[in-house]
């Protein structure tokens, strides 16, 4: 065991417990982060003179032969150190000698591991952003391919009124739209730096704290010491970010299960996306949808785990915070390969639109339509209500469609009716004529694609 402690110590830490208090098996993650907050901060130390120049120098050539020899593979982050700091500060001493005891000057490994993490999460919400953006393209893509496919729209999952595939998927369009300026919520109310907190109560250092928050790319450095050591908000509105994202993915995976199902047979996953039975040679399974409905759940966990881990702390540092990087670590590669792929499962899937489009003419989704045709030539609309149902009642009796009826059958219902009815209740009429903003309507549908198509061009991926 290699650690940065045991001055004030007469006895070894027992075995057991230097396994369980110790980080390195997940904290190494942070090597990029550690080392590159190591920089900024003996640049700093330097520019105040509480370094040399040529201390900061040789410190910094052996931060980045570290930082080098581990991305090459050369030097392997073992487990005989404690964690990820006391790694980098060891093997930086081992390399360059006395002169790097002295880049743990003015800091702890509370603002440390603060701003480790802070940095991590920053650069993970880039990510999952440009995930998302991925996802949007192809999302609009089938928008524009279809707005002409006509499908059932639903209510309690019962066929309600009909409505385009373009719409459908529009709504996914704006769930996903909300996840990414979360993203850019949470970047820019998390981008202040914590480094120069010390380990609660700053130091008697001048440190510069405004020069590492401008190294490190932060708009500022944090305002409160204690706070700056103890705060993990950001972890969890990225967890909860997260969650939501699960959330979306999970219904639009629920959908495609059912579109999947043989008895709805609306789209067909590709080969490559779906999975065999061991035993049924017939069957096709939907199983990354399965999974990415299966995985929201431990996301949601670990936004319950970390909101319960913070609830009792008092201030500030304390090593309960310590569970934070598993858990984000855990929900960050679930959410990244579950936006992965299901990105590719919905730019691969086919859509049957003849089913489709069958299916929204056989469930009464133009009952509503007949009812309008009656309000327009001035029925009261409850009466109107009234008239429709009974003809729909008629069609179920005869097992066919409201278009179906002959005109003395609906006249048979209300005087009212007239040849133009088939018209007016026709699915290009139903859809069409919805064109109120962010209705179905063909019309009304492309002001919306437009509308997408700005927005993914004026927001792209890594814009924050
Ligand atoms: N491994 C610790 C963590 O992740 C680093 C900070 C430790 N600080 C301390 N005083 N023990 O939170």
């Amino acid at each position: 065991m290699a650690q940065l402690w045991g001055g004030r110590f007469t006895k070894q830490t027992d075995q057991m417990v230097y396994e369980f208090n110790a980080s390195i098996s997940f904290d190494r993650k942070l090597y990029r982060q550690d080392i590159e907050g190591s920089m900024a901060h003996v640049k700093m130390l330097a520019k105040q003179e509480i370094l040399t120049q040529e201390e900061c120098g040789r410190i910094l050539d052996g931060l980045e032969g570290i930082l080098r020899d581990v991305e090459s593979g050369t030097l392997a982050i073992t487990s005989e150190y404690e964690d990820i700091h006391s790694f980098v500060e060891a093997n930086l001493i081992e390399r360059i000698g006395d002169v790097g005891k002295k880049l743990h000057t003015g800091r702890s490994r509370n603002d440390q591991v603060a701003l480790d993490m802070r940095m991590y999460v920053r650069d993970e919400v880039q990510t999952t952003d440009a995930l998302l953006f991925g996802l949007l393209q192809v999302l609009q893509t089938i928008m524009e391919e279809n707005v002409d496919t006509f499908m059932p729209g639903f209510t309690h999952l019962q066929k309600a009124q009909p409505v385009t595939l373009a719409h459908h998927i529009g709504a996914y369009f704006e769930m996903f739209r909300r996840d990414r300026s979360r993203m850019k919520d949470i970047y820019h109310r998390m981008n202040y730096c914590p480094l120069g907190a010390g380990a609660l109560a700053g130091t008697t250092y001048p440190l510069d704290r405004e020069y590492t928050a401008q190294l490190l790319g932060f708009d500022g450095p944090t305002r409160n010491s204690m706070d700056s050591v103890s705060d993990r908000d950001y972890v969890i509105e990225y967890l909860s970010a997260l969650s939501a994202i699960m959330m979306h993915l999970s219904r639009f995976s629920e959908e495609i299960i059912i579109w999947n199902s043989n008895e709805y047979g609306f789209v067909e996953l590709d080969d490559a996306f779906s999975t065999g039975s061991s035993i049924m040679p017939q069957k096709k399974n939907p199983d990354i949808a399965e999974l990415v409905r299966g995985k929201t759940g431990r996301v949601y966990g670990a936004l319950m785990s970390m909101l319960t881990t913070m609830k009792g702390l008092p201030l500030a540092y304390n090593k309960d915070m310590q569970e934070d990087k598993e858990l984000v670590f855990d929900a960050i590669d679930t959410v990244e390969s579950c936006l992965r792929l299901f990105t590719g499962m919905v730019s691969t899937m086919k859509f049957n639109r003849e089913t489709m489009e069958a299916s929204a003419r056989n469930g009464f989704t133009n009952a509503t339509d007949v009812a309008d045709y009656l309000v327009n030539r001035g029925v009261p609309f409850r009466d109107a209500h009234g008239i429709s149902g009974r003809l729909v009642l008629k069609c179920i009796a005869q097992g066919k469609a409201l278009d179906d009826l002959t005109l003395d059958e609906f006249r048979e219902e209300s005087d009212v009716f007239g040849g133009d009815i088939y018209e007016a209740i026709s699915m290009k009429t139903c859809v069409g004529k919805r064109l109120t903003l962010g209705a179905p309507g063909q019309e009304a549908m492309r002001a919306v694609i437009e509308e997408n198509r700005i927005y993914l061009q004026e927001n792209p991926a890594g814009q924050f």
